[in-house]
């Protein structure tokens, strides 16, 4: 080093310092200052969700409970992404990513680091998490499934106008927050499932319901209105719901109205269980492939002992391209069988059985819930082994949407 030289070093690495301390003090938020991808590493263009919680707690723990924070995690999307990297051979490795982690969308040479990080079985790069929806700043619907922009830089967008400033970054409203359009790029279709076209529709004819026709957007249900703190220690306000409730929480409650009439003749019964789906879309939604929904309809007897069980199935069967039946929708090129509950649609299910005998009265129960995960033995075999959960891995067990029972008494 020269003696000209230093005094520049120096003040070089005081502004280096003041920079960081500014940047520390400012919340230490390393957002990019510009799209260029090249630039950033991963977490700089995309920092994780950790780094939003110190100012936004209580969004961070609503969205820590969401599945969305588990996009990568759970034992059955790690399964089914080596079977579909198996199966793809050189195709596109980034698919599965390109929803369950979209940052991948900006960075689809990386994608083996992805694919790492989810097979780890304990990532530490985020699904979806904050930035992965708050740096979208347009979805472009023309296309089929549309298509995220992301806008890289250090302004997040959302849906206020009127937000109040902070020093870790900046804000921008866009009316695209309030919008299903900012859902529907990774919930209207799987293109994996490009063969089958229309055919594997997620939602349906949701644009049709009464639901969405009175105004409805994806966020009116599933990131419902509530009051509190935006950023901790801010005024309250009218703020979203983080925890997207589907599967897990109260929102199931509302899926469906279950009526049952009987009409006893003689040795023979017949039920029929009216289920009116009140939901704007379709139930289930077809992907994964195995997903279904099972209305359980049980008759008890006697001392309550079950005289009769049948059940019906609401979702898809696939078939592979060698006509088989296949769980996996990356490797469906046909609809077999298509009994999916269209959006507000009533079904009628009739069933006939024979008059339980020696009692005085019987019960007709009949239960609607998500049905347990289905699939190849050494698939489901392999989910079992990586959970620590086990056999008890949530993906084995029913969960119950509505339950209606009668007791219908004999003369
Ligand atoms: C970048 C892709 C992406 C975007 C954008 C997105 N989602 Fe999702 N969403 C997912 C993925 C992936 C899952 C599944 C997470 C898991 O369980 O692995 C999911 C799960 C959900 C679930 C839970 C479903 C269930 O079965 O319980 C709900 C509800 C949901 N999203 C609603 C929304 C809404 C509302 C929006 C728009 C505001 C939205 N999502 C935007 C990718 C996305
Ligand atoms: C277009 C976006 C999109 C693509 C592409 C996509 N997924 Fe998903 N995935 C979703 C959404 C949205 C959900 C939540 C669906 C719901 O609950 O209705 C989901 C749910 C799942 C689930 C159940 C939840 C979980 O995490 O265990 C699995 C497993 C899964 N996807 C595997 C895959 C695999 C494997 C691929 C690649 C072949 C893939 N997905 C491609 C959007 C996508
Ligand atoms: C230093 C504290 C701080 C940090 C760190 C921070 N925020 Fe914020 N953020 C705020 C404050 C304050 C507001 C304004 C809240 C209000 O107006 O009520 C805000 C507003 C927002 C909004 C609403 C913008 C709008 O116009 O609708 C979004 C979205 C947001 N932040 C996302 C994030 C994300 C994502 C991260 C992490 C990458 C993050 N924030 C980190 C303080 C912070
Ligand atoms: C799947 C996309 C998605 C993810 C993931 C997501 N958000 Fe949001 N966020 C939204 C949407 C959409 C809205 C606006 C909803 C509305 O107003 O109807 C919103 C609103 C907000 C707001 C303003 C309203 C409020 O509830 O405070 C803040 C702040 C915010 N998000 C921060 C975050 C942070 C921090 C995370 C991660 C912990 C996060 N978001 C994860 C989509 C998302
Ligand atoms: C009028 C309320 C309403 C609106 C609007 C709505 N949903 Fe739903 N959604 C529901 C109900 C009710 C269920 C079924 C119960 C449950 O799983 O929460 C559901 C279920 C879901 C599920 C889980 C289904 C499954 O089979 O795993 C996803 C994913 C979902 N909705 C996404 C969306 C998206 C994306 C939009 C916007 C295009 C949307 N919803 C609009 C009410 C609504």
């Amino acid at each position: 080093m020269t003696k000209k030289s230093r005094p520049i070093s120096v003040a070089a690495a005081l502004a280096v310092f003041v920079g960081l301390a500014i940047a520390w003090s400012t919340g230490g938020l390393s957002l990019a200052q510009d799209s260029s991808k090249a630039k950033g590493s991963l977490d700089k263009v995309f920092p994780s969700s950790n780094k939003c919680k110190r100012c936004h707690e209580r969004v961070f723990e609503e969205w820590e409970a969401s599945p969305l924070s588990r996009s990568i995690h759970s034992p059955a999307f790690r399964a089914s992404l080596d079977e579909y990297l198996a199966f793809a051979g050189s195709k596109d490795k980034a698919l599965c990513l390109r929803c369950h982690a979209p940052h991948v969308n900006e960075f689809v040479d990386q994608v083996q680091v992805f694919v790492a990080q989810v097979q780890s079985g304990d990532p530490a790069i985020d699904g979806v998490g904050c930035t992965q929806c708050h740096l979208i700043k347009q979805v472009d619907r023309a296309r089929h499934p549309p298509v995220p922009k992301y806008e890289p830089g250090k302004t997040l967008f959302g849906p206020y106008k009127d937000f109040v400033q902070n020093l870790a970054h900046q804000s921008l409203e866009l009316d695209l927050f309030r919008k299903s359009d900012l859902c529907l790029n990774c919930h209207l279709s799987v293109p994996a499932a490009a063969n089958l076209g229309k055919a594997n529709d997620l939602l349906g004819g949701w644009e049709s319901s009464k639901a969405i026709k009175a105004g409805k957007e994806c966020q009116t249900c599933h990131m419902p209105e509530q009051v509190g703190e935006s950023a901790n220690g801010e005024n309250k306000r009218k703020v979203a719901n983080h925890t997207f409730p589907g599967r897990i929480g109260k929102l199931r409650q509302e899926a469906a109205k279950l009526e049952i009439e009987t009409s006893v003749k003689g040795d023979q019964t017949k039920v029929t269980v009216k289920v009116q789906s009140l939901v704007p879309h379709n139930l289930p939604t077809t992907h994964p492939a195995w997903a279904k929904v099972v209305l359980d309809l049980a008759i008890k007897g006697k001392n309550l002992k079950t005289v009769f069980a049948e059940q019906r199935v609401y979702g898809r069967v696939f078939a592979d391209a060698k006509g088989q039946k296949t769980s996996f929708d990356f490797m469906a090129v046909k609809v077999l069988e298509d009994t999916v509950l269209k959006p507000e649609e009533t079904r009628v299910e009739t069933f006939t059985f024979p008059t339980p005998k020696d009692t005085r009265s019987f019960d007709v129960e009949a239960l609607l819930s998500y049905a347990p995960v289905t699939g190849p033995a050494a698939f489901l075999q392999r989910i079992e082994a990586e959970s620590s959960k086990g056999a008890q891995d949530p993906v084995f067990q029913p969960i119950p949407i509505v339950k209606q029972a009668v007791n219908v008494p004999l003369q």
